[in-house]
């Protein structure tokens, strides 16, 4: 999809359909007037009947029978104007989208000129929206693939908008939305065809392309360092573990301000400690922090804020086998620390405690780490929002900020020392489980272990990782979630280095 920002007057558009929009509980545009007059009044007179209100979702098709530059007028709701910001417009340009590509239209304009917003922000949510909204996964139909496809956007300004202003909002909304798609793609593909060694190769290319250094480190390798998290979990599977590294540096200077770790378990089968089938398709999500780590890296090596980040992904399978591990075991950690494991479904933690105690050892300032990690975190929030946790309030406001910006919510879950009981083991210095309560909050105190008291956010992604229907820019699948987050901050933090 090609999306363009023009200044032109709604009449004089060519399209094939040309969206206007209308505020719930307001008057009809100026603009919307104008081309409703050419129309013999249709629309003024849906408004009069309540038959147009002007609720966000909402679209009205009016073919303009030759009256009208384009074939038909698309008229949306944007909802409340005393509710409207920059979240509800990005919602509102994904549905509007979402809905115009299932119709099959291939060239769409959308009149913009009366928004309450700034130009960039407009063109940022704009582009945003509609990439994200109108987004599928089309990739193993066999019929029917270029169904829904749109070819062509033009954001239509006002002529008293900023130009300048509004191109540089097109290209970071792009950027940002085309990451997110990207980490959707990897999410949605069929966990055999996206083994850990195939989420390594789509991170070495990207890096190539974008100019990030990347290294992947291999089973032995991994021995070597005495990974014994990652590679415990991995010994159960045929597909061998890596452990990507994805760096980019945007300023002059050794220091690494900032490491972002995703956890990349490729499928959950649950281990030896196997689920049950009903939703275990839905486990081939279980790498997505991986993937929002490896691709917010590729969108901010091109947004280039100047700041020093270390991505890091451990990728493994976790299955039943001969070779797994077993309830009981207990495993070494990079950091020296023992683990007995109670479950082997709680593998997430162990992979992500090597991750962090690599990020420590390379001497990362602080770090955030987004994770589909436990079931609990999805049962208290669904997918409205994801889990955060911390050891540090300050940082925490500054992801909480990023994630408002950018239209993500996170919402805080405590890590009170009393729950801290829970993870002591009889014959280790922890154990993978904390037991039957506060499951989300004593799986973060696990991974607390391995921060050396470091400002540290933890992200539980597992409600908002994979949805079960669409909404607003949102479509049901894997959703990128915390890509744009994970930009946000590197671009704010960026700003006060
Ligand atoms: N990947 C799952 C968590 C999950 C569940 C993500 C549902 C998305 C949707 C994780 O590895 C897991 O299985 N966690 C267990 C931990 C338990 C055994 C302590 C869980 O939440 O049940
Ligand atoms: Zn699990
Ligand atoms: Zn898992």
């Amino acid at each position: 999809m090609e999306i363009k920002i023009v200044k032109q007057r709604p009449q004089s558009i060519m399209a094939d359909v040309l969206a206007m929009p209308v505020f719930e509980g307001q008057d009809l545009s100026f603009e919307l007037k104008e081309l409703d007059a050419k129309l013999g009044g249709c629309i003024g007179e849906m408004k009069a009947k309540a038959e147009l209100k002007g609720k966000t979702g909402e679209l009205h098709l009016v073919n303009t029978l030759g009256n009208l530059p384009v074939r038909y007028l698309a008229v949306f709701g944007l909802g409340k104007a005393d509710k409207f910001n920059a979240d509800e417009f990005r919602k509102s340009a994904g549905e509007l989208s979402r809905a115009l590509s299932k119709k099959s239209f291939k060239n769409i304009a959308i009149w913009l000129g009366e928004m309450p917003l700034a130009a960039d922000v407009l063109a940022e949510t704009a582009s945003g929206g509609v990439l994200m909204g109108s987004y599928r996964f089309r990739k193993y139909f066999t019929s029917g693939n270029e169904n829904g496809i749109i070819d062509e956007i033009k954001l239509v300004l006002g002529d008293k908008a900023d130009l300048a202003s509004a191109s540089q909002g097109l290209i970071k909304g792009q950027i940002v939305a085309e990451a997110v798609c990207s980490a959707r793609d990897l999410v949605n593909e069929p966990s055999s065809n996206m083994t850990p060694t195939d989420l390594a190769d789509f991170a070495r290319r990207l890096a190539e392309s974008s100019g990030l250094d990347c290294e992947i480190f291999n089973e032995s390798q991994l021995l070597e360092k005495g990974m014994g998290g990652i590679l415990g979990v991995g010994q159960g599977s045929c597909q061998a573990p890596k452990f990507i590294i994805l760096k980019y540096t945007g300023r002059d200077s050794d220091e690494l301000d900032m490491a972002y770790v995703g956890k990349a378990i490729t499928f959950d089968s649950g281990g030896i400690s196997l689920k049950p089938w009903d939703k275990m398709w839905e486990m081939k999500s279980d790498m997505s922090g991986g993937a929002a780590v490896i691709t917010a890296m590729g969108a901010i090596a091109k947004l280039r804020p100047a700041i020093n980040i270390l991505g890091i992904v451990p990728a493994t399978e976790n299955m039943p086998s001969g070779c797994a591990i077993k309830p009981g075991d207990i495993l070494r950690m990079a950091s020296g620390k023992t683990v007995e494991i109670h479950s082997t479904d709680a593998e997430g933690r162990l992979i992500l405690a090597d991750a962090l105690d690599y990020a420590c050892k390379q001497g990362a300032k602080q770090m955030v780490d987004v994770a589909t990690l436990t079931g609990a975190c999805s049962r208290i929030f669904g997918s409205a929002c994801s889990g955060g946790f911390t050891n540090n309030d300050e940082f925490y406001s500054k992801v909480v900020a990023a994630a408002k910006q950018s239209g993500e919510c996170i919402w805080q879950l405590p890590t009170f020392e009393e729950y801290k009981e829970m993870i002591k083991s009889d014959v280790a210095d922890i154990k993978n489980v904390g037991g039957p309560v506060a499951g989300a909050s004593t799986a973060a105190l696990f991974l607390e272990e391995f921060v050396e008291n470091r400002p540290w956010v933890h992200l539980d992604i597992a409600g908002t990782a994979y949805l079960d229907k669409d909404n607003g820019y949102q479509v049901k699948g894997g959703s990128g979630a915390s890509v744009p987050t994970l930009i946000s901050l590197a671009l704010n933090i960026a700003k006060i280095l």
